[in-house]
């Protein structure tokens, strides 16, 4: 079966792009199943650095099929703007980018939403992206949805235009924001379909085609396990299934098909936005963490909070989507550390007893529980420049080899660089 689904095993930004680029390769088709332009996808290949939000991370392979399954929902400008980012850097897309019709479409008035949202939780708020992913798969939920295919009959969507403005509206108004104009959303939205129209065609029959083949497909998940909206640290989650099985609904692939897993984690944590992250550090280890990571946020450019690894979630995570391998990034980052932590599981604060793991609780539970660490030896060099296992640090092997007892996958592959090329593969 050559079927894999690449997941990311935390709270995102694990280098998933980067996995999935380097698979690319070899694959006949990539394909996104869930999220939308919340997503940052960021890959540094011999084209030259690219950050992603909705196309395939198989753009770079002229013999990549780009598949944006039914899962997605699509924002028409960031589709727009990112294929002909593509299209300037020389790479051909045209003929190679499928889009099903069945995509349900990002409107204006879901951004504007989530901001009334956000703005009335306060300080409880989720911190999300604000590209509209809760009112948009919340309306996909409830029947509300404009999907790709209602753009290609203007009369069809002129009419359900009206209805979801007669919804909406009064909610702006209600909070004294500026009413959505009928004409003004009618006429962006055609124009931008107009300039991807072509590529708007259901990839349904293509996939079946090629499972029967046994051709290579790689499924790109964005976000990752613990924003995942049944499991994750809820309400400081996403909206979409960011799992492994969430590939089987969101683009048609059914669950016997998938024979391979790579749940990306990095070799720490870190977070954008609200929410219990038990490891987070903030003193001077996460300020190296953040600098050597470069952790900044893709889409929105904010810092992201760092935090030692925590093996209790991703042994969890890693569960959840049935990892059969782990692909652990940015080891390189630790490079400078003379000792590093790794989580093994809480203490909540009424009892302190045994060890208790994430899924006995729930967001505000973590929040208050004090992680138990066992402490490893740092290595002190850099590991940017290896590329073969046994030729990393004595210490550096030994917390790799940590890391997979006690989340109890294999990893097939260890990034030490955000290169194509900084890649150690075991498999
Ligand atoms: P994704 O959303 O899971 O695809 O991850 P992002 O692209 O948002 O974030 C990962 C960041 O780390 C990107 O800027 C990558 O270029 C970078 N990166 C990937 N792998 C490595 C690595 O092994 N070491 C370092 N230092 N950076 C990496
Ligand atoms: P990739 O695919 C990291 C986070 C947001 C926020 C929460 C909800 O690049 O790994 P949303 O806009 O989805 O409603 O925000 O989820 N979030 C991500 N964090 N990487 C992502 O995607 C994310 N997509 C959403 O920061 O906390
Ligand atoms: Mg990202």
């Amino acid at each position: 079966m050559s079927v894999t689904a690449v997941v990311g095993l935390q709270w995102g930004d694990e280098a998933k792009g980067k996995v999935v680029d380097l698979l690319s390769q070899q694959a006949d088709i990539v394909a996104r199943f869930n999220g939308g332009d919340n997503a940052g996808h960021t890959v540094v290949n011999p084209y030259g650095t690219f950050k992603v939000r909705l196309t395939p991370n198989g753009f770079s392979n002229p013999k990549t099929i780009c598949v944006i399954g039914p899962g997605v929902v699509v924002n028409l400008a960031t589709l727009v703007d990112e294929i002909a980012m593509i299209q300037r850097s020389g790479i051909d897309l045209s003929d190679r980018l499928w889009v099903s019709p069945r995509c349900n479409v990002v409107m204006p008035y879901h951004p504007m939403m989530e901001g009334i949202y956000e703005q009335a939780k306060g300080a409880a708020s989720t911190g999300t992206t604000r590209r509209g992913m809760g009112p948009v798969y919340a309306d996909k939920a409830s029947y509300n949805g404009i999907q790709l295919s209602d753009l290609a009959d203007e009369s069809q969507f002129a009419e359900k235009l009206h209805v979801q403005l007669a919804l909406k509206n009064p909610f702006f108004a209600a909070f004294g924001l500026p009413l959505m104009d009928f004409e003004t959303v009618y006429r962006e939205k055609l124009e931008q379909f107009s300039r991807v129209h072509n590529a708007v065609r259901e990839p349904f029959g293509l996939i079946q085609e090629a499972l029967a083949k046994g051709a290579s497909i790689v499924l790109e998940g964005a976000q990752g396990a613990l924003l995942d909206n049944n499991w994750g640290t809820y309400p400081f989650c996403t909206a979409s299934i960011t799992l492994a099985g969430g590939a089987t609904a969101g683009l048609g692939v059914a669950p016997r098909w998938i024979g391979r897993v790579i749940g990306v984690t990095k070799a720490y944590t870190t977070r954008v936005g609200s929410g219990p992250m038990p490891t987070e550090l903030k003193d001077e280890f996460g300020e190296i963490l953040q600098k050597e990571g470069q952790e900044y946020g893709t889409v929105t450019g904010r810092a992201r909070r760092c935090g030692w690894f925590d093996a209790d979630l991703v042994r969890f995570t890693a569960q959840l989507n049935g990892a059969t391998e782990l692909a652990l990034t940015k080891l390189d980052v630790l490079d400078t550390l003379p000792t590093i932590k790794i989580c093994v599981g809480y203490h909540p604060d009424y009892n302190g007893e045994r060890l208790w793991h994430y899924w006995e609780g729930d967001a505000l539970w973590l929040e208050a529980c004090r992680p138990v660490y066992i402490e490893m030896e740092g290595w002190r060099q850099s590991t940017k420049g290896v590329r073969d296992f046994d030729r990393l640090p004595r210490q550096a092997q030994a917390y790799v080899r940590k890391v997979e007892e006690l989340v109890r996958v294999p990893a097939s592959l260890v990034s030490v660089g955000p290169g194509r090329d900084e890649t150690i593969q075991r498999a």
